[in-house]
């Protein structure tokens, strides 16, 4: 008996950037455990293949691919690749993200070119490079943006990627429109602090840090990248065939803020009548 038919993404092909750590690889086993065929790309070759060896391992089947997504030929050899092997595609999780903590006013050019490149114009190019193809080909498809909470909140310290994560949302709101007449639906998920091993813990690195982060999240911890994967694959599959356009927040309440404004009453502070 199959558990869960709705969800399930069986003979479905999606490409997962950043697929080779973190939310991205737990994302790519997540899609493969619904049935999905899974490219999973990033610049590094060899955590790429280590995430394909473990779908494979389950009895899924997953194509390791490298590319660098600020690169438009590169993505488009990716989605090649994928279509090659699978002689499908369905959609694409944009997760490949960049990201360090700078205060503003330190911020070279540069530096700021990197993390805009990476998140705000390589989610461009993947998207459109999987939504031609689809739209060529008539057949519908889904997308999931991976951003964060500061892409509405903004965040100290990470001025470029709160504004290429906002650049992300308005691009998924916008196409989640213009798309829809082609049945593609476009969403975004917007974790919290979530526990990888990968770049996104070196932004609460020390001790102190990574408690302060999560004393900020109401639920007092941190997400597990599976559950982002699991959520990620809820919005991909038709069971969550009439939501396009919307952002899923999983922060376990963190940017519902902390306002205070008396004694502290569970996570926050309620007014004095
Ligand atoms: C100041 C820095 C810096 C740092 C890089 N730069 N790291 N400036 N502090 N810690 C500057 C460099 O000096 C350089 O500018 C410019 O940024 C480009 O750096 P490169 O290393 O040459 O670029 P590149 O190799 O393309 O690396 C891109 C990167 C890197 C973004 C800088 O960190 C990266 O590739 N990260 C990938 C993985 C990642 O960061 N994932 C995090 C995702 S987590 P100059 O002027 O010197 O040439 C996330 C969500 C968090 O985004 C949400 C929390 C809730």
């Amino acid at each position: 008996m199959e558990e869960n038919p709705v969800e399930s993404l069986a003979g479905r092909a999606f490409l997962v950037t950043g697929g080779g750590t973190g939310i991205g690889a737990a994302t790519a086993l997540r899609l493969a455990g619904l049935g999905a065929s899974v490219t999973v790309v990033g610049r590094r070759k060899e955590p790429l293949e280590t995430v394909a060896a473990e779908v494979a391992r389950r009895g899924g089947d997953a194509l390791a691919h490298t590319a660098d997504v600020r690169d438009p030929d590169a993505v488009d050899a990716a989605v090649e690749a994928a279509v090659d092997r699978f002689g499908r595609i369905d959609g694409l999780v944009n997760n490949a993200a960049g990201n360090f903590v700078a205060a503003a006013e330190d911020l070279s050019p540069n530096g700021w070119r990197a993390v805009v490149d990476i998140v705000l114009n390589g989610t461009w190019n993947c998207t459109s490079a999987v939504a031609r193809r689809l739209i060529d080909t008539g057949r519908p498809g889904s997308f999931v943006n991976v951003v964060a909470t500061y892409a509405w909140t903004g965040h100290p310290g990470t001025v470029h990627s709160a504004a290429a994560k906002a650049g992300v949302v308005t691009m998924t709101r916008t196409l989640a429109v213009e798309w829809a007449r082609y049945g593609i639906r476009l969403n975004c998920i917007a974790p919290g602090p979530t526990e990888t091993d990968g770049a996104g813990s070196a932004l609460w690195a020390a001790p102190e840090d990574r408690e302060r982060v999560v004393s900020s999240v109401p639920l007092r911890r941190f997400a597990g990248a599976e559950e982002i994967g699991d959520l990620t694959g809820f919005l991909l599959s038709d069971r969550a065939g009439y939501v396009t356009g919307a952002v899923l927040t999983a922060d376990g309440g963190q940017s519902l803020g902390r306002q205070v404004y008396g004694p502290p009453i569970g996570d926050g502070a309620v007014a004095r009548g």
